[in-house]
């Protein structure tokens, strides 16, 4: 029964026989068979092409023994759709070429229905399912609207997100709008997924970290916690971050059953403010996975204890694996995770 699954029963803080484990990013670049289908098709094509994009789902948990599986795809799938030009650099990072600076732009973004808009990633869900039959369970997933909106101001990937808090602080009403829209997107884009097939969520608040907890709280919270109470009803969902170390108190204010923590805060210290009524999930540094077996070791151990086998903690990353990471490695670390984790 897929409700009994080990993950499933994390994301409820239910006992397990051992601490579930999957990876952001689990499927990619760092993998031969990913680069090798890379080298025929670009990135986007790659999304597009559902039965491709199921089986780059299910690599991980063929190779690795992964507990979960993620939908592959991307948070800025949903933007073409808006009428956003969407491109992916040679070097891997989006690119937005017409971005939102005024009035106008935001104004002309149209709110579609998934079915129109991704349906690729919907067909890709069906697929996957059908092909887990019934193994471990699929993640679907969306960005947190604030995320979104950074790449949809900034063009692509920022250092101090500058026009992104100048619409913020500058023109509030504005601000409203775009996020507004954004989260009517996102709530339809992530219950499209569980209709499809998604057995639990992920929001990545990617960048949320740039923000002070008061900025956190009055512009960006709202807006998660509204996406959040609408999708997160019938299945559990992950709300991570990173660099909100400071202000996870918000994160879960916002929701989630689980909240997804990076590697700067220590996973027993986090919890314990955030209180056991909400799963944990994290936290080991990506650039851990490229030191050798004994640092690997003693860092999934400490990360396992400072859980100390309470149920509800979900073990991943603070962040994606790195394009450079032997797989060997990361298939050590998930055999170690559910070794020491057994009970
Ligand atoms: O986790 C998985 O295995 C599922 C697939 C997945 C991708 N992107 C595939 C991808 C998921 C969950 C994402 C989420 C995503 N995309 C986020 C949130 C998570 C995070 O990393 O904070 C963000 C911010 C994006 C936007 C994005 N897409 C960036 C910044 C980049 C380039 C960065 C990089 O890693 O190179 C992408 C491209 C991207 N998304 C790739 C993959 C496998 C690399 C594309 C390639 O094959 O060249």
């Amino acid at each position: 029964m897929d409700q009994d699954h080990v993950f499933l029963r994390a994301c409820r803080r239910e006992p397990t026989e051992h601490t579930p484990v999957w990876l952001m990013r689990q499927a990619g670049r760092y993998m031969e068979e990913y680069r090798e289908i890379r080298r025929r098709i670009s990135f986007l094509k790659l999304c597009k092409s559902p039965e491709l994009a199921a089986e780059v789902t299910l690599l991980p948990v063929r190779k690795l023994g992964v507990d979960a599986a993620i939908i592959f795809g991307d948070i800025l799938l949903p933007l073409e759709g808006m009428g956003i030009h969407l491109e992916f650099s040679k070097g891997g990072g989006p690119l937005i070429r017409n971005p939102i600076r005024g009035k106008g732009d935001i104004e002309r973004l149209r709110i579609i229905e998934p079915e129109e808009n991704v349906p690729f990633l919907l067909r890709a869900i069906e697929i996957a399912r059908r092909e887990l039959n019934g193994g471990v369970p699929l993640i679907g997933f969306s960005g947190a609207p604030f995320t979104v909106a950074s790449y949809l101001i900034e063009g692509g990937r920022s250092t101090d997100y500058l026009k992104t808090k100048g619409l913020m602080f500058g023109q509030g009403s504005l601000w409203d709008t775009l996020m507004e829209k954004l989260t009517e997107m996102t709530i339809r884009y992530l219950k499209a997924q569980v209709h499809h097939g998604a057995q639990a969520l992920q929001l990545f608040d990617s960048w949320a970290g740039c923000l002070s907890p008061w900025d956190y709280e009055a512009c960006v919270l709202p807006y998660s916690r509204r996406v959040i109470q609408e999708v997160g009803k019938d299945v559990p969902l992950i709300h991570f971050s990173v660099g909100t170390g400071g202000f996870l108190q918000l994160i879960k204010e916002a929701g989630g059953d689980v909240i997804g923590i990076d590697w700067r805060t220590d996973l027993g210290g986090a919890w314990r403010r955030l209180g056991y009524d909400v799963g944990i999930q994290g936290n080991l540094d990506p650039t851990v996975l490229l030191a050798s077996r004994q640092v690997i070791e003693s860092h999934v151990r400490r990360i396992l204890e400072s859980a100390e086998s309470r149920p509800g903690h979900i073990f991943n990353l603070g962040h994606g694996v790195l394009p450079k990471t032997p797989v060997e490695n990361v298939r050590f670390m998930v055999e170690k995770v559910h070794q020491w984790s057994r009970r």
